[in-house]
């Protein structure tokens, strides 16, 4: 079995506001190994974002991480300073962002920002090899003509392109893990399916794992091997792919397959069509974080045991885990 790349371990984070506690992750653990792609899942607002950038260090002001560990192969990033995490970024571990326009700098020209890159993590490469090796780095994510593209500003590239030069920078150094935080949301779907083959040949040339960020199923269907379902801060569902999505052990998971639109349809921009919403993270419910919005639940009487009764994300077989009180009877 492959070596863990990234290793979580009940990690927290909290955001304190005027007096309110929100606890918007809450005890998340998981691995991602080299050469795996793993997916996470949920709906806008369960945890996502925050957990990833706790992963590398960024969880911005008044947020903080309150428990939990995070280790990148053998370094626990808790013990780094700062500037150690920052030096981390980029060489261990990279981000590709959902907005690349936005992420990139506006007033510097493309293959400068990619060189700064380089020239931060490999000070010895020699100068005279640094044009040549951002060349090949956009032309290895698919960028047309780069020669002409590295004298460009990011405006004077479309979205898509502007996603392909995030993701080289993200990739250049063979990072040991990617984070993708839904790094195809913002583009259309031929750029989309372009930027995931692209993350499947770096994990193919570079084993690199990496962690995929989405709202979106299907997606998540195409390329991941395994699946972290997150709901309300928590991991309520986790494992392989194929599994999960051909016979899911949690509600949730069942009510986002279900609300996945017909094939041929374009992904929907949010998932809006679980009815209801999920609970607020400054006042957590006792009970099951879904289930005021659980069909199972409902189906089954309402049993007291839902509300009152926080469940565990039990093992199952193979791998899986869910957190429901009725796992058994999801699976129908
Ligand atoms: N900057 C912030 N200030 C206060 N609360 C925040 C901030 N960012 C995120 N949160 C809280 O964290 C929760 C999870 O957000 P996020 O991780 O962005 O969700 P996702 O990426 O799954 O859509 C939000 O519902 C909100 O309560
Ligand atoms: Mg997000």
């Amino acid at each position: 079995m492959a070596t863990v790349v990234l290793q979580v371990r009940d990690l927290a984070v909290e955001f304190s506001l005027r007096g309110s506690v929100a606890r918007a992750v809450d005890g998340v653990g998981f691995d991602v190994r080299a050469g795996e792609i793993v997916g996470m899942v949920g709906e806008s607002g369960s945890g996502k974002s925050v957990t990833m950038l706790a992963l590398l260090g960024l969880v911005p002001r008044p947020g903080r991480i309150v428990a939990g560990s995070v280790r990148l192969r053998d370094i626990d990033l808790g013990t780094l300073s700062l500037r150690e995490l920052a030096q981390l970024r980029g060489r261990q571990m990279a981000l590709i962002p959902s907005d690349a326009g936005a992420a990139l700098n506006p007033v510097t020209r493309i293959g400068a920002q990619v060189g700064e890159g380089l020239a931060a993590h490999l000070p010895d490469l020699p100068r005279a090899e640094r044009p040549g090796r951002i060349l090949d780095i956009l032309r290895r994510v698919g960028l047309p003509r780069p020669e002409h593209q590295v004298r460009r500003y990011p405006h004077e590239l479309s979205g898509g392109m502007q996603q392909r030069v995030a993701v080289a920078m993200g990739v250049q150094l063979g990072p040991d893990l990617l984070i993708a935080d839904e790094p195809t949301t913002a583009l259309d779907v031929t750029i989309q399916a372009q930027i995931l083959r692209l993350l499947l040949d770096v994990r193919e040339q570079s084993g690199t794992g990496i962690l995929f960020v989405t709202h979106d199923m299907t997606t998540v269907a195409e390329i991941c091997d395994r699946v972290l379902v997150m709901y309300a801060g928590q991991i309520v569902e986790s494992g392989p792919v194929v599994e999960v999505c051909t016979a899911p052990a949690h509600p949730y998971t069942r009510a986002l397959l279900d609300a996945i639109p017909p094939l041929g349809g374009d992904p929907p921009e949010q998932l809006t069509t679980i009815p209801g919403a999920p609970p607020d993270p400054r006042a957590w419910p006792a009970g099951c974080r879904f289930a005021e919005r659980c069909w199972l639940r409902e189906r089954l009487g309402n049993p007291e045991k839902c509300t009152s009764l926080a469940p565990d994300l039990a093992d199952l077989e193979s791998e899986r885990r869910s957190r429901c009180h009725f796992t058994e009877a999801v699976v129908r």
